[in-house]
């Protein structure tokens, strides 16, 4: 029987390619490629030389970054108000990636290594279930005869080396990771204590702030109905650049936030199996571009459209933390949040500097805002004793209540 293993070619996978293949299995090897820092070519042969009969490695970057770091950002998903989703967004991208590499070879189970207790095995299962109901899903980490077996890293360690699987010379971070172009997460190990302050240097796409530049960068970043379609940046010349491919963008904030350090959070948050766990974050692109589209946002919408599609959005990023992307209710909601974004045209310039994103202007060329009627300078078709009336209805049921409190409390 043919199965595909989400395989990430460290010591986990490898071990359960291996076991895989003791269990009789033939194992083809998945490998997306969406902008964490890996060779993949030394990872492909470690497969190959483990017995995997096929190691297929997919540039999912562009899928990632056009088909749901950008839509994150024009739907505005932030978790528990401050996670903006990297992890949680790729798992979908990479289920679609290992779904069609499967149907391909004619696998019939997909394999993966996530843990028991995470959030990854649930998206990475609900979205393949979605995708390709039929499917069967061999996850070790919950079988007891693996996880008995291998009770902690030094029986994974152990078992590499009777089975002659490649272990990495350099010992391991005390800390669990995932990287991908949207974002770096930090967990577990030495950080699993909240109260503990993270090692030193433990960052990889941002420059602490005692390190970044001394000057700061002004960038203009560019919205059509909420997705942002270009950047401008400094070039070195009098001219800036110009950047319109969606990949490139990310890549060049990535490396002007990581320069300034922006994008860092070290948070607690909710797992959706019912814990608490403890999390670094650095999005250096995707915090600039959440910041400028929620100004745009601001400038261009209904105040009591925006006051639906928060809620709209919370529910949404709930739906992307627990496994839902595809789904009814994502489904549904996807819609009334792009509906809300027909007016998100235009562009913001904002500076970094410092950890900071500070916006500095914005323009649209049709747009709510009216110069005129906001004005303290012109009248604007705007008659102030409007407001007078405005006022005294308003207060109509305040001034009831002050009735009633006074009646209560003689
Ligand atoms: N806690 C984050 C999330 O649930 C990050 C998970 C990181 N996953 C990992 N396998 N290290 O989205
Ligand atoms: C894992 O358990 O595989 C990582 C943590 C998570 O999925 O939340």
């Amino acid at each position: 029987e043919l199965v595909i293993l989400a395989y990430s070619g460290g010591l986990d996978t490898s071990c359960i390619l291996k076991w895989l293949i003791q269990k009789n299995y033939n194992v083809v090897c998945y490998m997306a490629d969406i902008g964490q820092n890996e060779n993949f070519e030394m990872a492909k042969q470690k497969a190959k030389s483990i017995g995997a009969v096929d190691v297929i490695v997919e540039d999912l970057r562009e899928e990632f970054v056009k088909n749901y770091m950008l839509p994150a950002i024009q739907m505005g998903l932030v978790y528990e108000s401050r996670y903006y989703l990297g992890t949680s967004l790729a798992r979908p991208c990479i289920s679609v990636g290992i779904v069609n590499a499967a149907r391909k070879a004619g696998a019939k189970y997909i394999s993966h290594g996530a843990t028991g207790k995470g959030n990854d095995q649930i998206r990475f299962e609900l979205s393949v279930y979605s995708l390709w109901p039929d499917c069967q899903v061999i996850a070790p980490w919950r079988l007891p005869e693996f996880f008995n077996t291998f009770q902690g890293r030094s029986d994974l360690i152990e078992f590499a080396q009777k089975q002659n699987i490649p272990v990495s010379a350099t010992p391991k971070e005390p800390w669990s990771t995932d990287e991908n172009i949207m974002h770096i997460s930090y967990e577990s190990g030495v950080l699993e204590d909240p109260s503990a302050v993270p090692p030193l240097g433990i960052y990889k796409m941002t420059r602490d702030l005692k390190n970044t530049e001394d000057y700061p960068c002004v960038i203009d970043i560019h919205f059509k109905k909420g997705i942002p379609v270009q950047i401008q940046v400094p070039s070195g010349q009098e001219k800036a650049l110009v950047i319109t491919d969606a990949l490139t963008m990310v890549q060049t904030l990535n490396k002007i936030g990581g320069q300034h350090g922006v994008g860092r959070i070290d948070i607690v948050e909710n797992r959706y199996l019912g814990l608490k766990s403890r999390g670094l974050y650095e999005t250096p692109a995707g915090t600039i571009l959440h910041m400028a589209h929620l100004d745009l946002e601001a400038y261009a919408v209904d105040r009591e459209i925006l006051r639906v599609k928060k809620y709209l959005q919370d529910k949404m990023a709930d739906f992307v933390y627990n496994g839902y992307w595809f789904s009814p209710e994502a489904d549904y909601v996807k819609k009334c949040l792009k509906d809300s974004q027909d007016a998100v045209n235009g562009s913001v310039t904002l500076q970094i500097f410092k950890g900071n994103v500070i916006i500095l202007a914005r323009k649209s060329e049709i747009s709510l805002y009216n110069q005129e009627l906001v004005s303290m300078d012109v009248a604007g078709g705007f008659s102030p004793e409007d407001s007078t009336g405005f006022i005294n209805i308003n207060a109509l049921r305040l001034k009831e209540h002050a009735r009633f409190v006074k009646l209560t409390e003689k």
